[in-house]
C-alpha cells in the first residue's frame, strides 16, 4: 500500500525550503543525521529510502529519489536540480578502508576502525536508472544518464549515456532541448536554480586511519 507521504505534489511541498529547509521525520523513510540534510523545492522521496546526512547532503530542486534508494557513507552528497534516482540506487559517499588500516564495520571502536570520507556530486539532469551504484569520489557531470544495474567508479562526462560495470559511455543526449525545457520550467515555477558553489570546497576525500584520528 502506498503511504500518503510521497509521490504526490502535495507531499513534495512538505520538503520545501520554506518549511524548515531540513529533513522532516517521515515513517518509512530514514533520515540519519537529519540536521545535515538540506532539501530544496519540489522534491519527492519515496518510501523505504535511507538517507544519511554525512558531512552534508544537499538535495536541489525538482528531484525524485525513488523507493529503496540510499545515500550512505557519511561523506558529502550534492544533487543539483532535476536529478532523478530510480528505484534501488545506492549513492556511497564514503567507505571502510580495506587494506589492513583498520577493522571494518561500525561495531568496532573508533580507534580500531579506518574509514574514508569522500563525496558524490550529481550535476543537473543526471538520471540514474534502477539499481545503479555510485562509488565515493565521483562527479557525474551535467545531463549524464546511467543505465540500470551499472556501477559508476569514475567521473562521467556531460550529456553521455553510460552503462556497465564499470559504467562506460555508449551514447549521447540532446543538451539544447533539455536546457530549453529547464529554462521554461524555472520561469513558470518561479523556482531559483540551486547553486552548488558554496559546497564545492567540501569535495575532498579524507582517509581517517586510527593513528591519525583524535582520541
Ligand atoms: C539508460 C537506458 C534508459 C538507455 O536506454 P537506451 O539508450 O534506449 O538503450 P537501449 O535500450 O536501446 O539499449 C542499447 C544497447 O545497450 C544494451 N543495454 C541497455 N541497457 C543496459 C544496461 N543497463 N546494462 C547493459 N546493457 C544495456 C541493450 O541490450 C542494447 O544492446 P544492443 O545494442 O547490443 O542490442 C537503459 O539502459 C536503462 O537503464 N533502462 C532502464 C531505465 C530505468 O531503470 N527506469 C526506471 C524507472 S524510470
Amino acid at each position: 500500500m502506498a503511504l500518503p507521504v510521497s509521490d504526490s505534489p502535495v507531499e513534495s511541498r512538505t520538503f520545501s525550503a520554506s518549511a524548515s529547509n531540513t529533513a522532516p521525520r517521515f515513517p518509512n523513510i530514514a533520515f540519519v543525521n537529519p540536521s545535515n540534510i538540506h532539501i530544496k523545492n519540489h522534491v519527492i522521496i519515496s518510501e523505504f529510502c535511507w538517507l544519511h546526512g554525512g558531512i552534508k547532503t544537499i538535495i536541489g530542486n525538482f528531484i525524485h529519489i525513488s523507493y529503496f534508494s540510499s545515500i550512505a557513507g557519511g561523506g558529502l552528497c550534492i544533487f543539483e536540480d532535476f536529478v532523478g534516482l530510480s528505484a534501488g540506487v545506492r549513492v556511497i559517499t564514503g567507505s571502510e578502508l580495506i587494506r589492513g588500516e583498520g577493522l571494518t564495520n561500525p561495531t568496532i571502536p573508533r580507534e580500531h576502525r579506518a574509514v574514508s570520507r569522500s563525496f558524490v556530486h550529481l550535476e543537473k539532469h543526471v538520471f540514474l536508472a534502477s539499481d545503479v551504484v555510485v562509488h565515493p569520489g565521483v562527479t557525474i557531470r551535467e545531463g549524464a544518464v546511467v543505465g540500470s544495474n551499472s556501477v559508476v567508479t569514475k567521473d562521467l562526462e556531460p550529456w553521455t549515456i553510460n552503462i556497465g560495470i564499470p559504467a562506460k559511455p555508449v551514447g549521447r543526449r540532446p543538451s539544447e532541448k533539455i536546457k530549453a525545457l529547464e529554462a521554461r520550467l524555472y520561469e513558470q515555477s518561479g523556482v531559483s536554480p540551486f547553486d552548488p558553489h558554496d559546497y564545492l570546497h567540501l569535495k575532498i576525500t579524507q582517509n581517517l586511519i586510527p593513528e591519525l584520528q583524535p582520541r
